[in-house]
């Protein structure tokens, strides 16, 4: 059923009754919890994925993406009750369908340049299946300006935009918490072309997220709210860095200080830490940046130099433990465990080991890595040799928060390493605890002797 000319009750009754067809472009981390939750809500939901074993898996009512708590099972029940099924067959989906969503890869290098390619090859084959009433959504982020550049794609079906409805509607979420953002943990970003297609939308999203629904005034809008929410938390990031460091050289512990300083309902100061990594925070302000045409977003541009300095200032920490024990860098043993950009995820895009490991290497370090959810090749694609003890390690750098490492054993430690060195880059352990055991503790922010 189309949705263009409903009002919101209307599309949500459409919905929940099984008269909407939604195709969901992307089955990833973010796609397939998407496409499950619509179809737990009564919609028909193709999926469609350039990738074939991503296809049979889930026709099969088997989820590849485990990282995502639930999706199992919301998975199983929808394909085995026949409302999700997937093809990668982007074309006949379209033709089947009423609402596309585009959740592909937006590919970016690391200062935010863009690969549109999986976009508009998704909006290549949405034309050829485009009908007069369909609207199309891109849930992937996109910069300020970058969704409307799909409308003359999309017109190639012959219709013009106005005959067709496309909108906005930025993931709020990252892996791990998919489900549960999607459908009530925040409200969701809605803009679109035109008025009728801003109704279906808020129509459309009101269905799955009991939270509501933001209508903004343009698409350029609510793509600027996702950019905007992960520059502010690169900015904050790097203010709580840039205080660390500074809470270092007066012999102050800065995690005391910020979290007394956020009872304060006007402050919320972030973690310090070993750096900014994945696919979002870091690269989200070189949108800005790269688009900036009279603004010079200077605050942006150091905020992303400051953190994109600190796995540096993580090897400082090595090399003053080091000094503190009484050896050299040069021949020490150093165990980094970590080689994601955070914990419980399998995502490498700017992780604060990589540079980590190199410059310990260039010091004349012997390098080591472990990683639960990593293997001996990944540690070697790093430059480090895996490890699994911590036999004759100098010292042991925490570089990504696995749950795992928030219980290391440190009896086991201390029985097995040579320096007694804890540089922890995350803020998982006690210091206190780990203290009284008599290994030398540095984290941003607290050193013993500034
Ligand atoms: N992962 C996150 O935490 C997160 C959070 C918010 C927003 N996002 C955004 O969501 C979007 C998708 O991210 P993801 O993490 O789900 O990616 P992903 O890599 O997990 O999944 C992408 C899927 O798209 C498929 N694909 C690639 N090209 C395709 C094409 N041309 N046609 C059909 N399918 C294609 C891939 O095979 C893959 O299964 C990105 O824009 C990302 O920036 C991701």
């Amino acid at each position: 059923m189309k949705l263009l000319g409903l009002d919101r009750e209307k599309v949500r009754n459409a919905i929940e009754k099984g008269r909407v067809t939604v195709a969901v472009y992307g089955l990833g981390k973010m796609g397939l919890p998407l496409a499950a939750v619509f179809a737990e809500h009564g919609a028909k939901v193709i999926g469609v994925d350039i990738n074939e074993n991503v296809v049979e898996m889930i026709n099969r009512g088997e989820n590849h993406v485990k990282e995502e708590p639930g999706l199992d099972e919301l998975l199983k029940k929808n394909v085995e009750e026949g409302r999700l099924s997937a093809t990668t067959d982007g074309v006949e989906a379209a033709r089947k369908a009423d609402v596309m969503v585009i959740l592909v890869p937006t590919l970016t290098d690391e200062r935010g340049n863009l690969k549109l390619d999986p976009v508009y090859d998704v909006a290549h084959k949405i034309s050829q299946g485009l009908e007069k009433g369909d609207v199309v959504i891109t849930e992937a982020t996109m910069p300020p300006g970058t969704t409307e550049s799909i409308i003359p794609i999309l017109e190639e079906s012959g219709l013009k935009i106005g005959e067709f409805g496309l909108g906005h509607a930025p993931e709020r979420t990252m892996t791990g918490t998919a489900i549960r953002d999607i459908t009530g943990q925040y409200p969701k970003i809605v803009g679109a072309s035109d008025e009728r297609t801003l109704e279906a939308l808020i129509g459309i999203y009101e269905t799955i997220n009991r939270k509501g629904v933001i209508p903004m005034s343009s698409i350029k809008a609510a793509e600027a709210v996702k950019v905007f929410e992960g520059i502010y938390r690169d900015v904050n990031i790097a203010l709580a860095n840039e205080l660390a460091l500074w809470c270092e050289e007066h012999g102050l512990d800065a995690l005391e200080v910020f979290k007394a300083a956020n009872t304060q309902p006007y402050c919320h100061l972030h973690m310090p830490g070993a750096g900014v990594g994945g696919h979002c925070i870091p690269v989200y302000p070189w949108f800005v940046i790269n688009l900036a045409g009279r603004t010079n977003p200077r605050l942006t541009k150091t905020a992303r130099e400051i953190n994109d300095s600190m796995p540096h200032h993580i090897v400082e920490l090595v090399i003053k433990g080091l000094n503190e024990a009484g050896r050299p860098v040069k021949g020490s043993n150093v165990l980094v465990l970590g080689l994601t950009f955070r914990g419980g995820v399998r995502e490498f895009m700017k992780a604060a080991a990589k540079p980590i490991i190199q410059e310990l290497k260039e010091w004349g370090a012997s390098v080591y890595a472990y990683d639960p959810l990593c293997t001996p090749e990944d540690a070697e694609r790093f430059g480090a040799t895996w490890k699994e003890d911590f036999k004759g390690v100098d010292v042991v750098v925490i570089t990504a928060d696995h749950r795992e490492f928030k219980k290391l054993d440190l009896n086991r430690m201390s029985a097995e390493m040579r320096s007694k060195v804890i540089v922890d880059g995350r803020n998982v352990l006690d210091p206190e605890e780990v203290e009284k055991l008599g290994f030398g503790y540095f984290r941003v922010g607290r050193v013993r002797n500034p």
